[in-house]
């Protein structure tokens, strides 16, 4: 039976508007929130419940581990964070000591969740929970180039004046400074895409460094993360079957294997069902495999 319980640990800015996005849109029946500092996470569970009356729905706590039992999913957004000027790859060290002190106090109250990584630099951190967790591949998603793809098709319906879930179009690769656009694949109604070189390259670039920009503007990024992971989170919960760019663990991906990044996924109650390959132009394939590299490079740094 489906209990609809999400575990989120980290109650920063990424892991609190998650858990109220979660909570406003009614996805889920039980909502933990686990922090070192437990006090914040009290206060942002009980700053939350007093709005119940208003929505009705989750039971929502600030709790420890030991509440991780029986949750379907477990969302893990502690860590640092970036800083102004300081790249997701720059966390690299710090937050992969964080995550295996937080991945041994999960495994002894639950073995059966899917874990949800949202901490930067979020490739590498999937790929340091499978490693330190040992669990199946499926189960151990990062959110990828999820937001990325929502960024670039909220700039290219901008442009093109059309909403933006009308345009499809992908961002893959890290989520990070090595990624890049499939534009041979942007379509809208699968009709390609007529935009300028210049106009393309500018909307690329914004998308790429979005994170900068907000986090110069006002310290952190936390709304449109929280509904790319309320996305992933619905598409476990519903079974949805859907396509969404998360970052999983590769198998000759377009000649790619052994390191995690943003590709379309296919994503149900299991996790990740199934990658789907793209056809890339030659020049997003070189795009693709300097981005694997980038990542690799980092993971043998880590002597894991
Ligand atoms: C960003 C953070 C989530 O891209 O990496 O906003």
């Amino acid at each position: 039976m489906k209990t609809r319980k999400v575990v989120i640990i980290g109650a920063g800015f990424v892991g609190s508007t998650t858990a109220y996005t979660l909570m406003l849109r009614n996805r889920v029946n039980e909502l933990v929130l686990i922090d070192a500092n437990h006090a914040k996470a009290a206060g942002d569970a009980l700053d939350m419940n007093h709005g119940m009356p208003y929505i009705g729905g989750a039971k929502l706590w600030a709790g420890g581990y030991e509440d991780c039992a029986g949750a379907e999913i477990i969302i893990i957004t502690a860590g640092a964070a970036q800083r102004p000027g300081e790249t997701r790859t720059d966390l690299l060290k710090r937050n992969a000591d964080i995550f295996d002190s937080i991945i041994k106090q999960i495994l002894p109250y639950n073995q059966e969740a899917i874990l949800l990584i949202a901490t930067n630099p979020v490739d590498i951190m999937a790929y340091v929970t499978l490693k330190k967790s040992g669990w199946p591949v499926n189960r151990v998603i990062g959110s990828g180039t999820l937001l990325d793809s929502a960024r670039f098709r909220y700039l290219l319906g901008k442009e093109l004046k059309i909403d933006p879930r009308s345009v499809h179009a992908h961002i893959i690769g890290e989520h990070g400074d090595s990624e890049l656009a499939v534009w041979s694949l942007a379509n809208v109604a699968g009709v390609e895409l007529e935009i300028a070189e210049d106009i393309k390259q500018k909307l690329f670039l914004q998308t790429r460094d979005a994170a900068y920009e907000i986090i110069e503007a006002k310290g952190a990024t936390y709304y449109a993360i929280a509904l790319a992971l309320d996305r992933i989170v619905t598409a476990i919960l519903d079974d949805e079957g859907a396509v969404l760019n998360v970052s999983t663990l590769l198998d000759n991906y377009c000649g790619v294997s052994d390191v995690y990044l943003g590709v379309p996924c296919i994503v149900d109650r299991t996790g990740v069902r199934e990658a789907l390959e793209l056809t890339l132009t030659d020049e997003e394939q070189a795009l693709f495999e300097k981005s694997a590299n980038k990542l690799k490079a980092l993971i043998d740094s880590l002597n894991l």
